[in-house]
């Protein structure tokens, strides 16, 4: 696609991905937002939900969802919508030559049989689920610039791998033993309050959730299990905090040689991510922390190492919403577009918040 400006669609725009998307697109210099859609909000301007964005996309309004629309107006289409809906309608979009980015889960996972075990529903386009590209361009950045249509990772599953990947591919832990445990802010939810994720029932909270059989656990074991060439399992246990916005991963691991010390962590991780624009490495007596990337699309990473009993616990901080959601959907449209992939992106964390 070069360098020119991309027509961006963006289906379900009226929730909080959707916002985000919307948010980091209003200034993008190489994307113009030409379809907003949803089926509650049509005909509103966007500034009618997302009071935030007032002033920016020049007047543009939500609409229903229409593919002919899609099809005229967009050469990229991001679906930032529930699980179930974008497999039934990228596939057209795909057809038509769109590129599409999904924010769903819908084609994150390669086998089909995995969508009956962890969604629930048979999977309608499985000729699809090999073309698409896993979209965590710390993974697969190379693939990501040939999509036709990428999976954007879970944020919990985006934290957990990240904290993960160095160790694995240096072969330094114990693969049959690990443990994640995720801490996530309210938005990781969505916009439509439940009686567990309307903000009076979780304000406050300290609560496990789906502690046994997560959904994000099928990618990222998918993911690791390419890394290494072996299958991994893992057990993923999230929490829901009190905070709207930030997930952190605790990865804890059995190192594979017992004597290894945190420099050596360190130092494959320094190597691994050096070049990465949005993975830092906190060290020198903090740790990661959402709060200090809050509104950005970094990755904070860090590792304790505990020799004493040969465990490390590998640690990632993310923005849900950004590097968890709709910044990292952003990432990979300029990788799929052939622009700099900080384009629209490469701004600090906000603080305090
Ligand atoms: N929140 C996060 O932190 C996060 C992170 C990573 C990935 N994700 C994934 O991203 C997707 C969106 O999440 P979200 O948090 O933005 O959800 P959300 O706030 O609930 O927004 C969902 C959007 O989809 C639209 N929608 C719902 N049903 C639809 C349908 N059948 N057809 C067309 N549009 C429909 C809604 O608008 P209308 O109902 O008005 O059409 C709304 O705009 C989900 O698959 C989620 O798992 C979320």
């Amino acid at each position: 696609m070069g360098t020119k400006t991309v027509r961006v669609g963006i289906v379900g725009a009226s929730g909080y991905t959707g916002g985000e998307l919307l948010r980091l697109l209003a200034t993008h210099p190489r994307a113009e937002v030409t379809v907003a859609t949803s089926r509650e909000y049509a005909g509103q301007p966007i500034s009618n939900v997302h009071f935030n964005l007032k002033g920016f996309l020049g007047g543009l309004k939500f609409s229903q969802l229409s593919i002919d629309q899609l099809i005229g107006k967009c050469d990229v289409v991001f679906t930032s919508t529930p699980s179930g809906v974008s497999k039934d309608l990228a596939p057209k979009l795909v057809e038509h030559g769109l590129r599409v980015i999904d924010l769903s889960p819908d084609f994150r996972l390669k086998d089909p049989k995995l969508y009956e075990y962890w969604y629930d529903f048979t999977h309608g386009a499985p000729d699809l689920l090999s073309k698409a590209v896993y979209g965590l361009p710390e993974l697969h950045r190379a693939d990501l610039s040939n999509a036709r249509l990428v999976a954007c990772p879970g944020c919990n599953a985006t934290a957990a791998l990240l904290s993960l990947i160095p160790a694995v591919e240096s072969k330094l832990i114990d693969l049959d033993h690990i443990v994640v445990d995720v801490k996530v802010g309210s938005s990781e939810a969505g916009m439509k309050p439940t009686l567990g994720t309307h903000h009076p029932e979780r304000a406050n909270v300290m609560r496990p959730y789906e502690a046994s059989g997560h959904r994000h656990v099928a990618e990222v074991e998918q993911e690791l299990s390419m890394l290494s060439g072996r299958s991994v399992r893992v057990a993923l246990v999230p929490h829901a905090v009190g905070a709207v916005r930030g997930a952190l991963a605790t990865s804890h691991v059995w190192l594979a040689d017992s004597s290894t010390d945190e420099m050596t962590v360190w130092k494959a991780y320094a190597k691994r991510y050096g070049q990465e624009p949005f993975v830092r490495i906190v060290r020198g007596g903090r740790h990661p922390d959402p709060k200090y990337v809050t509104g950005s699309n970094f990755a904070d990473v860090g590792m304790a190492v505990e020799q004493r009993i040969g465990r490390a616990a590998l640690l990632a901080a993310i923005d849900n919403l950004m590097k968890g959601a709709a910044g990292q959907a952003v990432q990979c449209m300029n990788l799929v577009c052939g622009f700099d992939e900080r384009e629209g992106l490469y701004a600090p964390p906000l603080r305090p918040v």
